[in-house]
């Protein structure tokens, strides 16, 4: 099997799961008992608080564990109700449809702003205008595309700007950790969400980072029970959270030798596609930005090539090969794709639109193997 949909999900890094194996069997104690396995799982839990703080550059108390990125975005959003949220239309939906909700309710006002591309840069003239204009309570922009894979350059201006006018921001670096270096010193953003199963950790664990200034300030949506600070109460999932840190660390600690990977990876992948294309008169349009994207995401659209995009699924479904027609929660509906239906794109680009994701266990071999596959389907 070829596995290239690593933006929807990761393998278990084995060694994730070595750490993880005594918490299901022998430390199952609930960390809020004052016994010996109540106590491991209280050590485990802040060890593993310790190990992603220390490799986000921040302090082990701005870290709280969630479900996923979908919980922290909400209790972001959710937070800033009654007020004005400025966002990007081309936000996952858990921040986009959290947004709509609010806003359809009632409850929000938000302001959507459209990049100036599907490549993602974003007129700064135009967030300014919101800003000036509405009494926004925060921002919230995302640093890595799901689906395009480019990368908001406009970050650091986003949030110099909106801390100008005293707005916190919230960033969703669901896609970005593993694949861009992240410091919360440096980024100096106000909030920020992150998923362990995207990096090769377990599935049902996320992260929120607040950072100290509003460490205070934000509300549980549930309540009943002290675990994270009371911020987000439920007995902890402690095999998950131990895994999580263990998936930060070992993601964290090679990070230029895994970005150099998946880059050169998809490079080849680029460079073969597009060969092919000239050779054989098969049309790509890319959806990634060549420079400006995360080292393992291509997307792209085959449309004018006459394909049955099912009969395409299929056939790389029948050789092994797992990769996204798109976003993963789009895969089911097959809606067309908000990312590129918002640029104009037809319906016809947007659902023969194919999105590869690579991770640091890819291989050159996994990338020849596809190629000959892809080009073998377009012969048949
Ligand atoms: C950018 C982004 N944000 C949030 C999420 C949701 O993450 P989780 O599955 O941890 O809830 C995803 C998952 O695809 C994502 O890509």
């Amino acid at each position: 099997m070829i596995y290239f949909d690593n933006n929807s999900t990761t393998m278990l890094d084995p060694k994730v799961l070595d750490v993880m194996m005594p918490y299901m069997k022998e430390l199952y104690g609930n960390s809020s008992c004052q016994h010996d396995l109540g106590i491991s799982s209280q050590y485990a839990i802040n060890k593993s608080r310790v190990q992603i703080s220390s490799n986000l550059n921040c302090l082990p108390e701005n870290i709280f564990f969630t479900s996923g990125a979908t919980e922290s975005n909400n209790i972001i959003l959710n937070n800033f109700k009654g007020g004005c949220i400025v966002t990007s239309i081309t936000e996952h939906p858990s921040v986009y449809e959290t947004c709509m909700h609010m806003f359809k309710s009632e409850t929000c006002n938000v302001q959507f702003i459209k990049p100036k591309s599907i490549f993602g840069c974003f007129a700064i003239n135009e967030i300014e205008n919101v800003l000036k204009n509405n009494n926004v309570s925060l921002a919230s922009f995302m640093l890595v595309n799901n689906e395009t894979g480019n990368i908001n350059v406009d970050i650091d201006n986003i949030i110099e700007l909106c801390h100008k006018y005293n707005v916190p921001v919230h960033t969703d670096l669901t896609q970005a950790i593993g694949k861009i270096k992240i410091d919360f010193e440096k980024l100096n953003v106000d909030f920020a969400s992150f998923s362990s199963h995207k990096i090769h950790g377990p599935k049902g664990v996320g992260g929120l980072y607040i950072s100290s200034k509003y460490l205070n300030s934000i509300k549980p949506l549930c309540f009943g029970g002290v675990q994270e600070f009371g911020l987000r109460p439920g007995t902890e999932n402690v095999p998950g959270i131990v895994g999580f840190g263990e998936a930060m660390s070992l993601t964290c600690n090679d990070i230029d030798i895994h970005i150099k990977n998946m880059d050169y990876l998809k490079s080849e992948l680029r460079k073969s596609l597009s060969k092919f294309s000239d050779e054989s008169g098969f049309n790509i349009m890319y959806f990634t930005d060549r420079i400006g994207s995360s080292p393992n995401t291509l997307f792209f659209s085959i449309a004018f090539n006459d394909l049955d995009m099912n009969d395409f699924m299929n056939y790389m479904r029948e050789n092994s090969i797992c990769i996204s027609s798109g976003s993963a929660c789009n895969e089911k509906d097959r809606k067309p794709s908000r990312n590129i239906s918002t640029f104009g794109f037809s319906t016809q680009m947007s659902l023969s639109s194919i999105r590869i994701s690579l991770s640091r266990f890819n291989t050159l071999d996994e990338v020849h193997k596809f190629m000959d596959i892809f080009k073998k389907y377009y012969k048949k």
